[in-house]
């Protein structure tokens, strides 16, 4: 599973020297865009992340906030009333649970999501774009 990293699965004991999580590499790895993956866990939240490009579809998450932070790269999200946040790399945004967005990538952009477990990223639209939990973790 995706989320089973060397410094995690190993064994551990005095003096070993485990890597982190290289997130640079993980990025490398992605083929497709909008295809989020699991990079790991933090109690009921995964951590994924996704490359995009173009727009995505208009959603919303009824009883989840939706965590996204911008490593490479630029990402507009569109929110209902009009109002656009534009993130820079290095800068969050987190989308209010019920609130419709529609996350938008005029280049690439490699961004980290935090999200909880049982979120589907395209909430409750489907679209040949969305990814069953089970291939995020793929
Ligand atoms: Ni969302």
């Amino acid at each position: 599973m995706a989320t089973q990293d060397p410094a995690q699965s190993a064994q551990h004991a005095p003096g070993m020297m485990l890597p982190g999580i290289d997130v640079t590499r993980k990025f490398e790895e992605l083929r497709d865009y909008w295809s989020p993956k699991v990079i790991g866990r933090v109690n009921d939240q995964y951590v994924k992340i996704a490359k995009l490009l173009g727009e995505f579809v208009w959603h919303a998450h009824e009883n989840e906030d939706e965590l996204f932070f911008v490593v490479r790269g630029r990402l507009r999200i569109q929110l209902e009333d009009g109002s656009e946040i534009a993130l820079e790399p290095g800068q969050l945004h987190i989308v209010p649970r019920g609130v419709r967005h529609n996350p938008l990538a005029d280049e690439e952009c490699w961004v980290m999501l935090v999200e909880p477990v049982a979120t589907k990223h395209t909430g409750e639209v489907v679209t040949e774009r969305t990814r069953s939990i089970d291939e995020q973790l793929a």
